[in-house]
Formats: structure tokens, C-alpha cells, sequence
């Protein structure tokens, strides 16, 4: 039996870690560290750049990067890098820019920067003490960060509010500091961070040198400092409109208006029940995770502040809105999205670089109405095909592809099952078969 238990592993060389984990957990290591290896960047520079940014790498894991073109926002036309493994997503993407660069385009309009991080903190005290010395504490945790925030404020950022919040009814001695930051063009986590951490050094050294405060109330205890991922205040919107008629037509002779009220109905029903909007949300996310991660940026983040921000009325629900009004159909969505174009993984990592590049490098607030331009194009599309054929006769034909790759279909043989699944839904289970049948010259039944 091979230990699998180790000490020590990070100290490991990169090789003496490949060596480790696959003869601890491999029939064949030899294969399997080809294999690894077999991903390494073939420029060794690029592949040490790699490495750096996790602890114990290995080797890569590809994900298709894909372009979605005919993105008109804001009357201008961007082509959008998508880093995503779900087959349909930049089709559809691309499909719903077309339909909506036809009709106008995505009117996009950053409504806030502003990003939050907050300091939590015990203090054996009365708020109101904390409260009759605030101007002093404030100038004090200023200040002590001057080093930290000058050249952001250089940049047009900096600190631009605290607040002292009591909690103390919801844990004992519970209080937080509740920061407002601006970061301009970087994501701003760590900027944030080293601030919050330089109040919480700061906040002890005033309280402990207050005269007026009593033992207890002269210590403070730090419990954590931290940016928060809910950032309401950091948000865009993006919208669409044009009129019912402008709509078209659709599949199964679906007419503007029928399509108008069953797209309105599924963004109505994404509203009311949390089980729809969460996938329906998930859509959303399909868009908008590409592309910040085809940027560099943290599609976590992104993720956890969205999904606060969709339950903000005390339920989940839609991200999205739609109305019909005066024979107009608009659709649109506020988001929140926190990002960078410049720091973090942005002008390190090569293909994030070259997917700012691909979208002329645009501020943080270019990128994020381009984002959020890609997620509601990302939940049009999958509304669009929900409440007109059905999802799966698009997503099944983009899946045909990984279904023949995986049964190892040939060219010949693709050509014959795309006749007969081109127009139709597909099962794994219906492909093989049909595959087996050509292998072994069978007639396939119509
Ligand atoms: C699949 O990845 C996304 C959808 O489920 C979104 C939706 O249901 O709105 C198609």
C-alpha cells in the first residue's frame, strides 16, 4: 500500500511533486506524466509565469477560448473573448449580439464604483464614546494609511467614507467599520485589504492612547479586515429595446407578440420563484464568468456579489427585467461587477492580455458594461430558445461535436450523423447507435 498521506510536498521541486502524485495514485506514472507534461507551455518563461499564480502546479488545464463577434455597445462594436467550457454559450452568445446589433445594439451605463471592505472588531465599549471621538479617529486612520492610498488618490481613489456600525446586539462587543473605497481601473482587493488592515493597527493605537477609556476600553480586539464581494454601489446596467414589430419572427411561426409575452412571462416567473431564478441567473453567469476570466479577472467575486445582489429584496430572484409597454419590449439588467483592467492576473497572465487588447483596452467601467452586455445576451438567448423550440435542439447540436469526438467518430462518419441529427434532439445513447449501425453497415431507420 503506497503512503498517501505526505509532509513537506510544497518543498517539493515541480518534478518531485508530478513524481509524487502520480505514482502515489496511478497505475501508469510514466503515461500520466507525459500527459501532464504534455500541457506545459512550450515557451519555458511563459510556463514559469503559469506557475506563479497557484501553489503546487503541475501542468495546465485547457479551456476553449472563443471570440463572440457583433457586440454593438454603446454604439460600438467589440468582439468578446470568452473563456468557457459549456458548448452553446459563446453560439448563443454571438447569435444574441447579431439579433440585438441589428436592432440598436446594448445601451450600457456604469451607476456606481464605489467598493466596500470592512473591518470587524471587538471593543468592550459604548459606540457613543467611539462616536465622540470620531473626527480624531478618522483623521488618525487616515493619516496612518497616507502611504498606502497616496497613489491611488494620484489615480482619482482612495478612501472615500467610513462608518463605525454597531452589532453588539447581534454579538457581544460585535462592532465594524464599514469602508467605501474607489480603485479606479484595478479590482482593488489588495489595495483594500492593506488599508483595512492599517485601520485595524491604527483603531488599537488610538483607543489604547484615549485617557478617557477605561481599561477594557482601551483594548481592542481585530478579528478580521477584509473586502466585501457585495458591492451593490459597483454596479452597471445594460439594456435592450426596440418595438414588438421590430422583434421578428420565430421558430414555429412564432409572431413578435406571442414571443414578446412568452419571453415577458419567463422573466416574470424568474421573479417569483427562487429555483427558476437561480438558473436563470446561472444563464447570466454563463455570459458574464467567460469573459472575466477571458480578462483575468475573479469570476468568484463576481459570482458571490451577483448572487447577493439577487436576493436583495429578501428572496432570489431574476437579475433580469422585461417590460411591454406602448408596444416597446425592453429588457435589461443591473449588476454588480467589481473588476480590473489593470493589476492582479490582468497584465500577467498572456491570453488576459491579449483579451484586453482584443477589446482595446477598455477602463474598468468600458469592461464592465461589456460584461454585462455579454450576460444579458447570455440570458436573451437562453430565454429566446426556452420559450420558443426548447433548449436542448440548440445546446444537444453544439454538444453533437463532443458526442462524436468522444465515440471517436470519423469524417466520413460525422458527415452521416450530421445528416441524420443535424435538425434533431439528440441523446448520447441514440448517436452511438446510429454509429454502431454505419461501423457495421447496417440501414439506419429514418
Ligand atoms: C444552461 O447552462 C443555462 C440555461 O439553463 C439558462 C436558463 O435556463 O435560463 C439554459
Amino acid at each position: 500500500m503506497k503512503n498517501k498521506r505526505i509532509s513537506g510536498f510544497s518543498k517539493l521541486s515541480k518534478m518531485g511533486k508530478i513524481r509524487w502524485t502520480v505514482e502515489t495514485f496511478f497505475n501508469d506514472p510514466e503515461e500520466v506524466i507525459n500527459e501532464l507534461m504534455s500541457y506545459w507551455h512550450s515557451d519555458e518563461k511563459e510556463q514559469k509565469i503559469l506557475d506563479g499564480f497557484s501553489e503546487n502546479t503541475i501542468s495546465n488545464f485547457p479551456l476553449p477560448y472563443g471570440v463572440a463577434p457583433n457586440f454593438k455597445i454603446n454604439d460600438k462594436f467589440y468582439v468578446v473573448p470568452m473563456v468557457i467550457e459549456e458548448s452553446s454559450v459563446v453560439a448563443a452568445a454571438s447569435s444574441a449580439a447579431k439579433f440585438w446589433a441589428d436592432r440598436g445594439g446594448f445601451t450600457c451605463r456604469v451607476l456606481g464604483t464605489t467598493k466596500i471592505g470592512q473591518l470587524h472588531f471587538k471593543w468592550a465599549g459604548n459606540i457613543l464614546q467611539l462616536n465622540s471621538v470620531w473626527d480624531e479617529l478618522e483623521e488618525k486612520l487616515l493619516d496612518d494609511a497616507a502611504d498606502i492610498t497616496k497613489n491611488m488618490e494620484k489615480r482619482g481613489g482612495g478612501v472615500r467614507e467610513i462608518k463605525i456600525l454597531d452589532f453588539s446586539h447581534e454579538l457581544e462587543n460585535y462592532y465594524q467599520l464599514r469602508v467605501e473605497f474607489e480603485t479606479c481601473d484595478s479590482m482593488g482587493a489588495n489595495f483594500i485589504n492593506s488599508v483595512l488592515e492599517s485601520f485595524g493597527t491604527s483603531l488599537q493605537e488610538f483607543c489604547m492612547n484615549q485617557s478617557t477609556f477605561s481599561v477594557e476600553e482601551k483594548d481592542v480586539e481585530i478579528i478580521m479586515a477584509i473586502l466585501s464581494n457585495y458591492t451593490p454601489k459597483c454596479l452597471v446596467r445594460a439594456e435592450v429595446s426596440c418595438k414588438l414589430s421590430e422583434l421578428g419572427k420565430f421558430p414555429n411561426n412564432m409572431g413578435p407578440e406571442e414571443f414578446a409575452m412568452r419571453f415577458h412571462d419567463a422573466i416574470r416567473i424568474a421573479h417569483i420563484d427562487s429555483y427558476r431564478a437561480t438558473t436563470h441567473n446561472k444563464g447570466i453567469f454563463n455570459g458574464i464568468d467567460a469573459v472575466v476570466l477571458a480578462t483575468g479577472n475573479d469570476f468568484r467575486a463576481i459570482e458571490a456579489g451577483g448572487h447577493t445582489y439577487a436576493a436583495r429584496s429578501g428572496q432570489y430572484r431574476s437579475l433580469s427585467n422585461c417590460t411591454i409597454e406602448n408596444g416597446v419590449f425592453r429588457f435589461w439588467m443591473d449588476i454588480p461587477l467589481a473588476l480590473g483592467t489593470v493589476g492582479g492576473l490582468t497584465s500577467l497572465h498572456p491570453l488576459a492580455k491579449k483579451s484586453l487588447e482584443l477589446l482595446e483596452n477598455p477602463s474598468a467601467t468600458e469592461l464592465m458594461q461589456i460584461i454585462a452586455a455579454t450576460g444579458l445576451a447570455q440570458n436573451f438567448a437562453a430565454i429566446r430558445s426556452l420559450v420558443t423550440t426548447g433548449i436542448q435542439q440548440g445546446h444537444m447540436k453544439m454538444h453533437l461535436q463532443n458526442i462524436y469526438n468522444s465515440l471517436n467518430a470519423n469524417e466520413e462518419e460525422i458527415k452521416r450523423l450530421d445528416h441524420i441529427f443535424g435538425s434533431k434532439t439528440v441523446s448520447f445513447s441514440a448517436v452511438r447507435e446510429a454509429l454502431d449501425k454505419i461501423r457495421n453497415n447496417k440501414k439506419i431507420p429514418k
